[in-house]
């Protein structure tokens, strides 16, 4: 049966790829977006775009008229966005949330953290760094919305973004294992979990077959490419100190900064347990998963 779909923050990095496994499955797809046009660039024409701003209400409940499913892929990760991020990533989910109630619709995906552990966060003393996803999470857990929450790794580009010129150089060196995904199979899980109904109250990690240590990937790509890659750490402090200098005029390293140190401390427990919650998509979900490896070949391997 055909679906109507809305997504929000359908031309982000992630919510693209899942409007793009939505279109392929023949489901009509609303994309909410502040620019139509540069939307329609993004997701191509068999979409509906709507545009409008989550920050004003009035926007969410017309763009949410008619609809059978949300999708929230919203973020205000970005220079331009982080400071609206409370407005954008909390209230305006809170808005979504509360006019779904009012017009009756109940299937929702949310788009979180791979998972949200505020006793961690506490620890690191980073707490603010989850405190929003982690209040949208408990008010769907308090809602009788017929909810999922997916729990998404970071993309592979993670580990690209620390890669050039033959050194892999990251602030902390990145030592513990964590997981990733490519965006592409997080587009595809996302979307069976919009289509099916069975998944409701469910929080579910998404990931790909393994944990990786910066330094593991380093060598993975040496050894695929043919080409040595260098794995070097620098101080942490570093960054620490050039985001206290930059956050008068903006706090977009700072917000960087905190995901270092996540990343730098990254609970092993979950860590050990990506294997397992990887074979838990491969038996809930139809996908053949894109693997590191994979992606190393496509990106950094030339074609004959
Ligand atoms: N990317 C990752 O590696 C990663 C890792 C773990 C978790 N996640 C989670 O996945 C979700 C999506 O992240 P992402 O990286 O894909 O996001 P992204 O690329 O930064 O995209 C953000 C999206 O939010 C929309 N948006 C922002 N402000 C808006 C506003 N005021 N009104 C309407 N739309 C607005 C943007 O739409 P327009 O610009 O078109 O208006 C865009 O589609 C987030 O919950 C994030 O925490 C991502």
């Amino acid at each position: 049966m055909v679906k109507k779909i809305i997504v929000f923050g359908g031309t982000g990095y992630y919510g693209r790829t899942v409007v793009t496994a939505l279109v392929a499955r023949g489901q009509m797809v609303r994309v909410v977006s502040r620019n139509a046009e540069g939307a329609r660039a993004v997701v191509g024409s068999d979409v509906d775009i709507f545009e409008g701003d989550v920050t004003h209400t009035g926007d969410i409940s017309k763009a949410l008229q008619g609809m059978d499913v949300i999708v929230i892929c919203l973020a205000a990760m970005s220079v331009k966005l982080i400071r609206k991020m409370k407005a954008i990533e909390r209230d305006a989910v809170l808005n979504i949330m509360f006019e779904a109630k009012k017009l009756n619709i109940s299937r929702l995906i949310y788009m979180s953290g791979y998972e949200m552990r505020a006793d961690l966060l506490d620890e690191l003393k980073i707490p603010e760094f989850g405190a929003i996803k982690i209040e949208v999470e408990a008010a769907l857990h308090a809602s009788d919305l017929n909810w999922t929450i997916l729990g998404d790794a970071p993309a592979f580009d993670l580990f690209f973004a620390f890669l050039r010129g033959g050194k892999m150089t990251v602030p902390g060196g990145g030592l513990k294992a964590i997981p990733t995904i490519s965006a592409e199979d997080v587009g595809e899980i996302t979307a069976q979990t919009a289509l099916r109904e069975d998944l409701g109250g469910q929080r579910i990690r998404l990931t790909g077959p393994r944990a990786y240590t910066f330094p593991e990937v380093a060598e993975l790509v040496s050894e695929i490419t043919g080409v040595t890659v260098r794995h070097l750490s620098i101080p942490l402090t570093a960054v620490r100190v050039v985001s206290a200098l930059l956050y008068p005029f903006t706090p977009f390293p700072r917000y960087l900064y905190k995901s270092l140190i996540l990343l730098n401390n990254f609970p092993s427990d979950l860590a050990d347990e990506v294997p397992r919650d990887h074979q838990k998509l491969l038996d809930l979900f139809d996908y053949k998963p894109r693997t590191l490896e994979i992606e190393i070949e496509s990106r950094l391997c030339p074609k004959d």
